[in-house]
């Protein structure tokens, strides 16, 4: 590993994601990258500490019987001149809200795809996400060493299903137990599995060294690899950054094969952090004041205290520890005094941060999802998606002395994006809203253990929702007032209505032409 700093702290910077179906293989590959950069000595230490988490505290448990992992967590490390911070993004659907916000704090992502089965649902669905924001993917086709789908094939899918250029870097020299290794076509040279550090140069595909990778015979390879060098379009960098075309690599994360040469493409490859759009102008990475958003909360595990921790991009400047940041929603200014920092095995406490670091930023609920802190500019990044929900339901509580302890646990809980929470125009009860069912059962879980308020939920007559917004103030108005009993306010009161159906939807929809009806709201 090279760890000479001989570029700006900006420049090194990379900051990604792994978006995958579950089971592709992402959790095997973050162990080996951490590997990398000697961030874990073990393999299995991912798993194994996420679990030691787990069981501090109550809610938690939840995930822990279902084997997803709710929390989203950053890994920084050091590679190749290089730091890589790499954003963990939760497996299960249901806390895909989760993982897209996430998305919104990246530079790039890495796309596993599980060699037997090619594009899945979920890869899908995340990569369209990515593909909002142009960010550029490196594609890892994973588990070469067990039977696998034809690499041309695999590569015409992803051409195809997510119309994205592919180009094969490497080529797969055999696959299943024939998996011998790969072939680089730029350089002519190969790695074999199990001796991944060793790198053969070879005169090209003619070379003699394939009639002994492939001992039933290298003709149809030959070919195959030729037709794979001469059909694919060339890798273009700028088309890559700009999120239309995908180097792809092929390899075994069980192995540990291929690793290092989709590392080596990150830091070779992958931008440093971008330019993010605010409100009211475009900051630049290396702009010398600090910025930066909050893309997550985390509830501390420990629930005798209410503590919380920010999760915030940096954009711009150096964050030290001590600085005071200007909140831009409130205009009050918070000290970061105990800024954290993720650095190889454990959170320690921040020095300083450069733009793409991702600080934990402990607080006690000034901070919330999408906030903007600065040294002193009034700007808002845009950019931290909330998504309509697909799930809607009325929260009842037992005990009516403490339904305004629930209206506060529910402000709360929204805030940390755990659900959102929906106040009706005609004073009726409290709605609330999840992208997947399993966050109704983190929410009761949570409110009961946290704030000792049992509840349960009621259907509601409303099953879809969008925000509504018109460049008419008085149609906006119009249409609010005449639909009080199917319009609430969300978290930050901007007016949200409500439908039995899609059909009632579309119908309001038509009716109403100067509204604006929409499923993305981008906090503001
Ligand atoms: P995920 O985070 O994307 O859900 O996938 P994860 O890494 O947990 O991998 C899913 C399963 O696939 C695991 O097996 C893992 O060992 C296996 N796997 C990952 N990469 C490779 C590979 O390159 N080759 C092969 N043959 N298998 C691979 P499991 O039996 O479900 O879990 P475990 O008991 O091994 O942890």
């Amino acid at each position: 590993m090279n760890t000479l700093t001989t570029r700006d702290p900006v420049s090194r910077r990379r900051t990604f994601a792994i978006i995958s179906h579950p089971d592709a293989g992402k959790t095997t590959l973050t162990e080996k990258l951490l590997l990398f950069g000697g961030a874990i000595q073990l393999a299995g230490a991912v798993k194994a500490k996420r679990n030691a988490q787990q069981t501090r505290s109550d809610w938690m448990n939840i995930e822990r019987e279902r084997g997803i992992s709710v929390v989203t967590s950053v890994m920084t490390f050091e590679y190749a001149d290089c730091v890589f911070n790499l954003l963990d993004t939760p497996g299960h659907e249901d806390f895909s809200e989760d993982t897209y916000r996430t998305l919104s704090a990246v530079d790039a992502a890495v796309m596993v795809i599980d060699a037997a089965k090619g594009i899945e649902a979920r890869t899908r669905k995340l990569f369209e996400v990515c593909r909002l924001r142009d960010i550029p993917i490196v594609t890892f086709i994973n588990k070469l060493d067990r039977e696998a789908r034809d690499p041309f094939e695999l590569l015409d899918e992803i051409e195809k299903t997510l119309a994205l250029d592919a180009t094969p870097i490497t080529w797969p020299i055999g696959s299943g137990k024939g998996f011998a290794g790969t072939y680089r076509f730029a350089t002519k040279t190969v790695r074999q599995i199990d001796k991944d550090a060793e790198v053969l140069q070879t005169s090209g595909i003619d070379d003699p060294l394939f009639d002994r990778l492939l001992p039933n015979g290298a003709e149809a390879w030959r070919e195959e690899a030729a037709l794979a060098e001469e059909g694919s379009k060339p890798f273009d960098l700028s088309a890559f950054r700009e999120g239309h075309l995908t180097p792809v690599f092929f390899g075994s994360a069980l192995r540990n094969f291929g690793v290092r040469d989709l590392i080596d493409a990150m830091a070779e490859y992958a931008p440093s952090p971008r330019a993010q759009e605010a409100n009211k102008r475009v900051v630049e990475a290396h702009e010398p004041k600090m910025t930066g958003f909050v893309f997550k909360i985390q509830a501390n595990m420990d629930p005798n205290h209410r503590d919380r921790i920010a999760f915030m991009r940096v954009c711009s400047g150096k964050l030290t520890r001590g600085m005071k940041a200007k909140l831009a929603r409130t205009g009050k200014n918070i000290p970061l005094n105990a800024p954290q920092f993720f650095f190889a095995r454990d959170r320690s406490i921040a020095d300083e941060a450069y733009a793409g670091d991702v600080v934990g930023l402990p607080n006690h609920g000034q901070l919330r999802i999408g906030d903007t802190l600065t040294e002193g500019e009034d700007i808002v990044f845009r950019g931290v998606p909330s998504f309509a929900p697909e799930i809607l339901r009325r929260i009842l509580i037992s005990d009516a002395m403490k339904a305004k302890k629930l209206r506060e646990a529910l402000q709360q809980l929204a805030e940390e994006g755990v659900v959102q929470v929906f106040t009706p125009h005609d004073g009726s009860g409290s709605i609330v809203g999840v992208v997947g069912a399993l966050q109704l059962d983190v929410l009761a879980t949570r409110l009961e253990a946290e704030y000792g308020l049992q509840t349960r939920y009621e259907q509601s007559r409303f099953t879809v929702c969008r925000w509504v917004s018109s460049d008419d103030a008085t149609a906006l108005k119009g249409f609010v007032d005449s639909h009080a009993s199917s319009v609430a306010d969300d978290l930050d009161g901007a007016p949200v209505f409500m439908a039995p159906s899609d059909f009632s939807l579309r119908y309001d929809a038509e009716r109403n032409p100067a509204i604006v009806f929409s499923d993305v709201k981008d906090y503001q």
